[in-house]
Protein backbone atom coordinates (compact mmCIF):
# COMPACT_ATOMS: atom_id res chain seq x y z
CA UNK A 1 0.00 0.00 0.00
CA UNK A 2 1.16 3.47 -0.82
CA UNK A 3 1.47 6.06 2.37
CA UNK A 4 1.80 9.78 2.01
CA UNK A 5 4.58 11.17 4.17
CA UNK A 6 3.87 14.27 6.07
CA UNK A 7 6.90 16.92 4.79
CA UNK A 8 5.79 20.18 6.43
CA UNK A 9 4.51 20.38 9.75
CA UNK A 10 2.37 23.95 9.07
CA UNK A 11 -0.68 21.94 9.97
CA UNK A 12 -1.52 20.81 13.35
CA UNK A 13 -3.14 17.08 12.37
CA UNK A 14 -2.47 14.96 10.36
CA UNK A 15 -6.06 14.16 9.03
CA UNK A 16 -7.56 16.14 5.43
CA UNK A 17 -10.51 17.69 6.07
CA UNK A 18 -12.70 18.73 2.81
CA UNK A 19 -15.25 21.23 2.61
CA UNK A 20 -17.22 22.92 0.01
CA UNK A 21 -20.90 22.94 -1.05
CA UNK A 22 -23.13 19.84 -1.77
CA UNK A 23 -22.52 18.37 -5.28
CA UNK A 24 -18.45 19.94 -5.15
CA UNK A 25 -17.01 16.17 -4.88
CA UNK A 26 -16.34 15.86 -1.23
CA UNK A 27 -17.31 12.30 -1.37
CA UNK A 28 -15.61 11.28 -4.78
CA UNK A 29 -12.39 13.09 -3.98
CA UNK A 30 -12.76 11.71 -0.20
CA UNK A 31 -12.42 8.34 -1.86
CA UNK A 32 -9.12 8.88 -4.33
CA UNK A 33 -7.17 10.50 -1.35
CA UNK A 34 -7.78 6.97 0.19
CA UNK A 35 -6.93 5.17 -2.68
CA UNK A 36 -3.71 7.11 -3.38
CA UNK A 37 -2.60 7.71 0.39
CA UNK A 38 -3.11 4.96 1.86
CA UNK A 39 -5.35 7.25 4.68
CA UNK A 40 -8.63 5.90 5.97
CA UNK A 41 -11.85 8.11 4.64
CA UNK A 42 -14.72 9.04 7.12
CA UNK A 43 -17.93 10.67 5.58
CA UNK A 44 -18.94 13.26 8.26
CA UNK A 45 -22.84 12.75 7.01
CA UNK A 46 -22.47 8.88 8.50
CA UNK A 47 -21.56 9.86 11.56
CA UNK A 48 -24.06 11.96 11.87
CA UNK A 49 -26.87 9.39 11.16
CA UNK A 50 -25.20 6.67 13.66
CA UNK A 51 -25.25 9.51 16.00
CA UNK A 52 -29.10 10.22 15.41
CA UNK A 53 -30.09 6.84 14.38
CA UNK A 54 -31.84 7.92 11.43
CA UNK A 55 -31.39 9.00 8.10
CA UNK A 56 -30.24 13.02 7.14
CA UNK A 57 -33.64 13.95 5.56
CA UNK A 58 -35.16 12.12 8.83
CA UNK A 59 -33.15 14.60 11.30
CA UNK A 60 -34.50 18.06 9.57
CA UNK A 61 -37.87 16.87 9.25
CA UNK A 62 -38.96 15.62 12.43
CA UNK A 63 -35.94 17.90 14.42
CA UNK A 64 -35.42 20.74 12.11
CA UNK A 65 -32.18 22.09 10.89
CA UNK A 66 -30.64 23.70 14.17
CA UNK A 67 -30.64 20.28 15.82
CA UNK A 68 -29.07 18.76 12.56
CA UNK A 69 -26.52 21.19 13.00
CA UNK A 70 -26.04 20.04 16.53
CA UNK A 71 -25.44 16.81 15.76
CA UNK A 72 -23.12 17.69 12.69
CA UNK A 73 -20.63 19.35 15.93
CA UNK A 74 -21.09 16.59 18.18
CA UNK A 75 -20.13 14.20 15.38
CA UNK A 76 -17.21 16.22 14.53
CA UNK A 77 -16.10 16.63 17.79
CA UNK A 78 -15.98 13.13 18.56
CA UNK A 79 -13.23 12.73 15.77
CA UNK A 80 -10.76 14.37 17.41
CA UNK A 81 -7.82 11.92 18.21
CA UNK A 82 -8.23 10.51 14.42
CA UNK A 83 -5.28 10.12 12.14
CA UNK A 84 -4.43 9.71 8.92
CA UNK A 85 -7.70 10.42 7.54
CA UNK A 86 -10.07 12.03 5.29
CA UNK A 87 -12.48 13.81 6.67
CA UNK A 88 -15.34 14.35 3.97
CA UNK A 89 -17.83 17.19 5.58
CA UNK A 90 -21.44 18.28 4.80
CA UNK A 91 -21.59 21.97 2.75
CA UNK A 92 -23.02 23.53 6.34
CA UNK A 93 -20.07 22.63 8.43
CA UNK A 94 -18.40 25.98 7.70
CA UNK A 95 -21.65 27.67 9.71
CA UNK A 96 -20.11 27.37 13.15
CA UNK A 97 -17.07 28.93 14.35
CA UNK A 98 -16.65 25.78 17.18
CA UNK A 99 -16.62 23.78 14.14
CA UNK A 100 -13.75 25.70 12.64
CA UNK A 101 -11.82 25.32 16.16
CA UNK A 102 -12.06 21.27 15.59
CA UNK A 103 -11.12 21.07 12.21
CA UNK A 104 -8.14 23.13 12.57
CA UNK A 105 -7.07 20.94 14.99
CA UNK A 106 -7.51 17.90 13.14
CA UNK A 107 -5.49 19.19 9.87
CA UNK A 108 -5.42 21.17 6.52
CA UNK A 109 -8.97 22.32 5.49
CA UNK A 110 -9.16 21.85 1.71
CA UNK A 111 -12.10 23.68 -0.23
CA UNK A 112 -13.49 21.91 -2.96
CA UNK A 113 -14.06 25.03 -5.35
CA UNK A 114 -16.00 24.97 -8.04
CA UNK A 115 -19.04 27.21 -9.87
CA UNK A 116 -22.33 27.62 -9.48
CA UNK A 117 -22.87 26.36 -13.04
CA UNK A 118 -20.70 23.27 -12.36
CA UNK A 119 -22.91 22.43 -8.56
CA UNK A 120 -25.82 22.89 -10.28
CA UNK A 121 -25.07 20.19 -13.22
CA UNK A 122 -24.31 18.26 -10.08
CA UNK A 123 -26.81 18.78 -7.80
CA UNK A 124 -29.64 17.76 -10.84
CA UNK A 125 -31.64 14.98 -9.48
CA UNK A 126 -30.02 15.34 -6.05
CA UNK A 127 -31.69 12.78 -3.14
CA UNK A 128 -31.03 12.53 0.55
CA UNK A 129 -30.49 16.74 0.64
CA UNK A 130 -33.14 18.42 2.47
CA UNK A 131 -31.39 21.97 1.27
CA UNK A 132 -30.93 21.15 -2.34
CA UNK A 133 -33.98 18.83 -3.23
CA UNK A 134 -36.82 19.52 -4.72
CA UNK A 135 -38.61 20.93 -1.90
CA UNK A 136 -35.96 23.96 -2.45
CA UNK A 137 -36.14 26.28 -5.77
CA UNK A 138 -32.69 26.41 -7.30
CA UNK A 139 -32.47 30.22 -6.88
CA UNK A 140 -32.53 29.44 -3.01
CA UNK A 141 -29.79 26.90 -3.60
CA UNK A 142 -27.61 29.35 -5.66
CA UNK A 143 -28.40 32.36 -2.82
CA UNK A 144 -27.04 29.97 -0.27
CA UNK A 145 -24.02 28.91 -2.21
CA UNK A 146 -23.66 32.23 -2.49
CA UNK A 147 -24.12 33.14 1.46
CA UNK A 148 -21.68 30.97 2.34
CA UNK A 149 -18.70 31.37 -0.16
CA UNK A 150 -16.93 33.72 2.37
CA UNK A 151 -17.40 31.19 4.78
CA UNK A 152 -15.04 28.64 2.35
CA UNK A 153 -12.44 30.83 1.25
CA UNK A 154 -11.44 31.02 4.90
CA UNK A 155 -9.70 27.23 4.43
CA UNK A 156 -6.22 26.78 5.02
CA UNK A 157 -6.30 25.48 1.17
CA UNK A 158 -8.53 25.93 -2.44
CA UNK A 159 -8.87 23.58 -5.43
CA UNK A 160 -10.70 24.45 -8.46
CA UNK A 161 -12.23 21.38 -9.23
CA UNK A 162 -14.40 22.40 -12.49
CA UNK A 163 -12.32 21.15 -14.87
CA UNK A 164 -10.47 18.51 -12.92
CA UNK A 165 -11.35 14.51 -12.81
CA UNK A 166 -10.94 13.36 -8.86
CA UNK A 167 -7.62 11.80 -9.45
CA UNK A 168 -6.74 15.36 -10.52
CA UNK A 169 -8.11 17.18 -7.44
CA UNK A 170 -6.87 14.41 -5.39
CA UNK A 171 -3.38 14.82 -6.48
CA UNK A 172 -3.56 18.91 -6.65
CA UNK A 173 -4.73 18.46 -2.62
CA UNK A 174 -1.54 16.14 -1.75
CA UNK A 175 0.52 18.48 -3.77
CA UNK A 176 -0.29 22.11 -2.09
CA UNK A 177 -0.14 20.70 1.71
CA UNK A 178 3.06 19.70 0.76
CA UNK A 179 2.97 16.06 1.33
CA UNK A 180 4.04 13.41 -0.89
CA UNK A 181 3.84 9.51 -2.04
CA UNK A 182 6.25 7.75 -0.13
CA UNK A 183 7.15 4.66 1.35
CA UNK A 184 5.23 2.53 -1.73
CA UNK A 185 6.29 -0.85 0.15
CA UNK A 186 5.20 -0.07 3.41
C1 LIG B 1 -25.80 20.07 3.87
C2 LIG B 1 -25.05 19.23 3.08
C3 LIG B 1 -25.18 17.76 3.11
C4 LIG B 1 -25.71 17.29 4.46
C5 LIG B 1 -26.96 18.03 4.81
C6 LIG B 1 -26.76 19.54 4.88
C7 LIG B 1 -25.61 21.53 3.76
O1 LIG B 1 -23.92 17.15 2.84
O2 LIG B 1 -24.74 17.50 5.47
O3 LIG B 1 -27.93 17.69 3.86
O4 LIG B 1 -26.06 22.27 4.64
O5 LIG B 1 -24.98 21.98 2.77
P1 LIG B 1 -23.21 17.18 1.38
O6 LIG B 1 -22.50 18.49 1.26
O7 LIG B 1 -22.25 16.04 1.45
O8 LIG B 1 -24.26 17.00 0.37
Amino acid sequence: MQHIGIMSSRFEGDNIILIGFMGAGKSTVGRELERLGGMCLIDLDSVIVQLAGYSIPEIFAAEGEESFRDYEAAALRSLVGVHRTVIATGGGIIGREENWKIMHQLGPIVYLRAAWVTLRRRLAGSQGRPLADAGLELPQVEELWRRRLPLYEQADISVDTDDLNAPEVAMSILQKIGRREGNINA
